[in-house]
């Protein structure tokens, strides 16, 4: 059997994907999956991007929040987001991390695949036709199909919605973890999923563990970052 760790959406938060590492503990896993947006809306990006750096057997691509933060790295323009306080953060990300990082940020791609057994997998941020697109669980059916037809991938791990759920349509597997930083839907606890592969079957379970919200409160007021993300880490709901 193979043991899949799936992870996404960390958006800097050190210590929820902390709180993962101490409960699952990672080296019981085959493959470590991590579906992009390693930054931005907390303040520990450099650790969050080192752990993944440090590891064998992780697969990781980047997210919107990533491909953003190289942008402003090379200098060009950010057009979006538009609101103040969003961009406040990209433009402290940018600033903090440090250049191994950096390196290994830009050495990511945007989607990849790898097999496990007869199972092709693909890894998207958004989808496959789309890394922006966010594919939330009740998206009409004629939407999976469509993601379904001719896919070459068996199994379709996406982040992005920070929605999780595991759908099977046309006999396409469907799975997003949710989002282990940032979670919309009203419960701050961290989420993420373990996927198990064997000839005969496929497993996954999603999980919701708490983590030391107050750690991440204290490094947003630490660098004087704006208020309403105190707010949104403690309820775990998108305020802007
Ligand atoms: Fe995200």
């Amino acid at each position: 059997m193979t043991k899949i760790l799936l992870l996404g959406d960390i958006h800097a938060n050190y210590p929820a994907l902390e709180a993962v590492i101490e409960y699952i503990q990672p080296d019981r896993f085959d493959w470590i999956v991590n579906t992009g947006d390693f930054t931005v809306y907390s303040t520990f990006p450099n650790e969050t991007i080192q752990w993944f750096r440090e590891r064998k057997r992780t697969i990781s691509i980047l997210g919107n929040t990533d491909r953003k933060i190289l942008r402003i790295l090379k200098g060009k323009k950010l057009k979006k987001p538009k609101k103040k306080e969003k961009r406040v953060m990209y433009f402290w990300t940018s600033e903090h991390l440090n250049p191994e990082n950096i390196t290994y940020l830009k050495s990511l791609p945007e989607r990849t695949d790898f097999k496990v057994g007869a199972y092709r997998i693909g890894i998207f941020h958004g989808t496959l036709e789309d890394p922006d697109e966010e594919l939330f669980p009740s998206a009409l059916e004629s939407r999976f199909q469509r993601l379904a037809k001719d896919s070459p991938y068996q199994v379709q791990i996406m982040g992005h919605s920070h929605v999780p759920y595991y759908k099977i349509v046309d006999g396409i597997h469907f799975i997003n973890p949710g989002s282990v930083g940032r979670m919309f839907d009203g419960d701050p606890r961290t989420s993420f999923a373990i996927l198990k592969i064997s000839s005969e079957k496929m497993a996954v379970e999603h999980f919701r563990i708490p983590y030391a919200v107050d750690e991440v409160v204290k490094g947003l007021k630490e660098q004087k970052l704006p208020n309403i993300y105190v707010k949104m880490f403690r309820v775990g709901k998108k305020l802007n």
